[in-house]
This record gives C-alpha cells, sequence and structure tokens, in this order.
C-alpha cells in the first residue's frame, strides 16, 4: 500500500483557530430566506415563522456567523425597506436574481433568527446603488444605544437593546460587472474608506471587510487588491476573497486538486495586504475574511432555463445545487487549506446556508435534510478549534490537467483545548487507499484513537429527502493506542477525521 508520513509536534503550529472561520451564508435569493429558514405555515415553524428542523440543523452545524442579506442582492437593497411592520414594508425588483423581494424578512427578523441558531450577524450594506450616508445610518440603527432619530426608531420597532451587529462587509464583488453600481478599484477604495470611516465614528468597536476580488480569475486581480487598499487600507480589517469550484469536465482528478489554486489565491492576497502595508509604513496587519467558498456548478443551466420561464418570481429554486460525494470531498480540502492558512484566514463563509448552494436542502411543506457536503464542514466545525498545527506531510504526488506535483494525501491537524489533536486527511487517490504514519512525538502517548470516514463507491452519490443518509460518515472501531506512532489507513477517496485522544 501507498505511505504517506505525517509528523506533527506542540512547537510547530500555524495560528489559534478564529471560529469565525466557520461561518455562512444567507443571501435574499432563491429559497434560502423564504422556504428555507422563514416557512410560516410549516408543521415545524416557530411562533415567528422560523423552521426548527433547520434551526435544528444549523444548531448541529455549529455556525458563529451567518452574511446577511447579500451578495449581489445587497448592491440593490434599501435597508430600511427591512424595518418596521411587514404590512407596510415594499416589495421591490431584486435586479441580482431578477425576481421580486417582499422584505417580510427583515434586519430584525434575521438578528431574532441567528440568536435562535446561537449564531451571529455578519452584515453586508449596499455600497453598489446606495452610499455613505446610509452606511453610517444603518450602523447607528442596528448598534447605537438610544436617544437619536435611528436608535430610538429601532426601539420604536421592538428592540429596545441594540442589535450589536460586530462585523460588516463594505460592499461586495464590487469588481464585477454583474453588480450593481461596480466600480473601478480606485473608486471603490475610497468610497470604501469613507464608508469605513463614518461607520467607525458612529461605533469605534465594530470590524469591517473590504471587497477584494470576486474571485482570482478577474482580469484585475491583484491590481484591484492593491489600488483599493491603497485607498482604504488604515480603515477596513479585513479583505474578501470569494473562489467556487466545479466540475462540470467530468475530471475528478483535476477537481479535486482545486485546492492547490486556493492556497496560491490566499497566499497571494496575503502578499498584496502586506504590500500595500510595507508601502505605507504601517505595523498594522491585515486579515482575510473568505466570505464566500464553496462548489456551485450543477445547477446553472436549471437556473437560465427558470429565468426564462418566470423573471421576476418570488423564492423561486434558484442555485438549487444538489451536492455528490465529490463535492463532499472538495469541501473537505477547502477547509484543509483554510486550516493551513488560520494565521491570515479569519473569517470564512461557506455560500451558502439553506437551499441556495447549500449544506441544507428544504422541500416547502416537507422535510430539511443534510447534503454530502454538510459533514465534512459539521466535522471541521466541531473538532477544527484550537490550534492549527503546522503539518510537515510527505505524501506521493500527482499531475491533473491543470495542476502537477499534487499531493495525494492533504492533510491539516488541530490541537484541541482538552489535549486532543484531530486529523482531517483526504486521500485524493480514486483506486488506491494509503498508510498514514503519524509521528506525533512530542505529544506523548495517545491512548484511543478514534476515525469516521466519509465515502461511497459512487463519486456522483448524493442525498435526497428519501434518502438523506446515502453519503454520511461512518465511524470505524476505536483503536487503543499506548504511543504516539499510528498508522492510520486512509480509504481511496476518501475524507477522514482521525481523533487522537488522550484519557
Ligand atoms: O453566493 C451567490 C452569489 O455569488 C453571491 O450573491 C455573489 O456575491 C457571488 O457572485
Amino acid at each position: 500500500m501507498e505511505k504517506a508520513k505525517l509528523i506533527l509536534d506542540k512547537d510547530f503550529t500555524i495560528a489559534q483557530i478564529d471560529p469565525r472561520l466557520y461561518g455562512s451564508f444567507i443571501e435574499h435569493l432563491g429559497r434560502a430566506v423564504y422556504g428555507g429558514i422563514y416557512e410560516p405555515g410549516h408543521p415545524l415553524a416557530d411562533e415567528n415563522g422560523f423552521r426548527k428542523d433547520v434551526i435544528g440543523l444549523v444548531k448541529k452545524l455549529g455556525v458563529p456567523l451567518v452574511r446577511y442579506p447579500g451578495g449581489n442582492f445587497v448592491s440593490g437593497f434599501n435597508w430600511e425597506d427591512s424595518i418596521g411592520p411587514v404590512s407596510q414594508r415594499p416589495s421591490r425588483l431584486d435586479l441580482a436574481w431578477m425576481t421580486t423581494e417582499t422584505n417580510e424578512v427583515g434586519l430584525h427578523e434575521f438578528a431574532e433568527w441567528a440568536k435562535k441558531a446561537d449564531s451571529s450577524v455578519m452584515y453586508a450594506i449596499n455600497l453598489g446603488t446606495r452610499g455613505i450616508d446610509a452606511a453610517r445610518n444603518v450602523v447607528e440603527y442596528a448598534n447605537h444605544k438610544g436617544g437619536t432619530y435611528w436608535s430610538d426608531l429601532r426601539r420604536k420597532n421592538g428592540a429596545e437593546d441594540p442589535l450589536n451587529i460586530k462585523l460588516w462587509c463594505l460592499g461586495n464583488e464590487m469588481d464585477g460587472p454583474w453588480q450593481m453600481g461596480s466600480r473601478t478599484a480606485t473608486e471603490y477604495g475610497r468610497i470604501a474608506n469613507e464608508a469605513a470611516k463614518v461607520m467607525k465614528w458612529v461605533d469605534p468597536s465594530i470590524e469591517l471587510v473590504a471587497c477584494g476580488s470576486s474571485g482570482s480569475g478577474m482580469p484585475t486581480f491583484g491590481s484591484w487588491e492593491y489600488e483599493m487598499l491603497s485607498e482604504c487600507y488604515d480603515n477596513v480589517d479585513y479583505v474578501s476573497l470569494h473562489r467556487y469550484y466545479g466540475n462540470p469536465h467530468n475530471d475528478t482528478p483535476d477537481f479535486l486538486a482545486s485546492t492547490m489554486d486556493l492556497d496560491n489565491f490566499i497566499r497571494t492576497v496575503v502578499s498584496i495586504c502586506d504590500a500595500v502595508r510595507g508601502k505605507k509604513k504601517r505595523s498594522k496587519k491585515l486579515n482575510l475574511s473568505f466570505d464566500e467558498w464553496n462548489v456551485w456548478y450543477h445547477s446553472h443551466e436549471q437556473d437560465e432555463e427558470l429565468h426564462k420561464k418566470e423573471p421576476w418570481g418570488r423564492a423561486l429554486p434558484l442555485l438549487e445545487d444538489i451536492y455528490n460525494f465529490e463535492d463532499a470531498l472538495l469541501v473537505g480540502l477547502m477547509l484543509i487549506t483554510f486550516l493551513h492558512n488560520a494565521d491570515r484566514v479569519k473569517i470564512a463563509c461557506m455560500a451558502q446556508l439553506v437551499n441556495v448552494i447549500a449544506p441544507i436542502m428544504t422541500r416547502n411543506g416537507g422535510g430539511a435534510w443534510m447534503q454530502t457536503i454538510y459533514h465534512p464542514l459539521m466535522q471541521t466545525s466541531l473538532y477544527g478549534r484550537g490550534t492549527s498545527l503546522r503539518c510537515q506531510l510527505t505524501t506521493e504526488v500527482h499531475d491533473t490537467r491543470h495542476y502537477s506535483d499534487v499531493p495525494n494525501v492533504d492533510a491539516a491537524a488541530v490541537l484541541g483545548d482538552d489535549g486532543s489533536v484531530t486529523i482531517f486527511a483526504v486521500n485524493r487517490k480514486l483506486d488506491e487507499d494509503v498508510c498514514l504514519d503519524v509521528d506525533a512525538r512530542s505529544f506523548g502517548s495517545f491512548t484511543r484513537i478514534e476515525q469516521s470516514v466519509l465515502h461511497h463507491d459512487d463519486l456522483k452519490a448524493v442525498n435526497t429527502e428519501e434518502n438523506p443518509d446515502n453519503v454520511s460518515p461512518v465511524s470505524l472501531p476505536a483503536q487503543k493506542a499506548d504511543g504516539s506512532a499510528h498508522q492510520i489507513r486512509l480509504g481511496a477517496a476518501s475524507w477522514n477525521v482521525i481523533r487522537l485522544i488522550k484519557e
């Protein structure tokens, strides 16, 4: 059997992992809100119309942060439409997704939902069709205690206490021509800087995310980051990255190698942040917010048809990717990549959370179930908290259509507060098991090893409402361990969570 070797040392660490690495995203798009988190009349809806089955699945996922309300949607959104008596809120055309937004769920309702889901809100402001006035007002509305027009309006609307939103996005994908009000890097950098200034004047405790490129494939990628940060570096805290991968040509080895690109993307943005820091002679370091990431391609054709058939519909089933087993492997690899870069990637939001390119699916009036990609995210959110360890990994490599020297095995390791070490590992080989030799000498002895494996013989296998556990992790019998050297079998095409436990 092929061999790989992983050396871990408690003194070789990358960083403390920010729990916000396991964030998510809900946009007013498709059935994410209406039919996803909110469905009054559903047998499992609570007194506010929120689906309790969905809240249960979100809580199990352990989502500390949810980005809201967009996405492309936010660039045409008037936040004021989403407050006050629901019956008086306007319905508007959403030009981002060619649908109609009724504003039945707005700022207060979403903040309430987030609380029920044990999460917090990361709120995006509109820097497409709006500007700094709307930006400062919404911070005053959400976070100022009272005694001013906007804060008293919030109180009148039912929230006596501030909503206390600590993390804000300065627009969304402002480099993209598809964005309402897209801008050049300098135009965006200037408005982001002015918005950031006034928002922080209203509430100095907030943190702000500036829009990086909407993808590393954009023609302006790199120069966008450099130019816009040259304008707003001092007033922002994070730069955003967005990346979706797909396997439209059914080339699985190449698809599973996509995290080579992801890692390169992250390192490039880090370098640019640091270049601007150098140019400006600042001590402040910017970190990254990977606030949209996932697999997205399955639903593209279906969405085109739907738009032709039903323009301006409400809560249409858009972007409903049905994820298969190989997608779960890539999601696991993406999480491993974030853990490798935990020193600079502090926030990551899987896009999205429910129904829209999501780990959780629902049927209107029916059930809620976990897609394949739910599992690696849930397991990493559960065990990937603590310190990210530097992995000294020796493994054979292979070439794919777009990548060379792709490691057959990729792995990340996390030291938990309880002294356990969790290894997340993917065997990219589709037809060969690999024996992973783990050398964790400096940790002393472990007493028990647990291994959970996600595998399916069919790379295209999916979960459905009728067969929700078709692709789900299986726990292998726990092994006794009386030392720190261990040999672990990684099955062909598998996601593995290996827990080294001390008792
Ligand atoms: O997540 C779906 C869309 O992808 C978001 O609205 C946008 O920001 C990105 O292009």
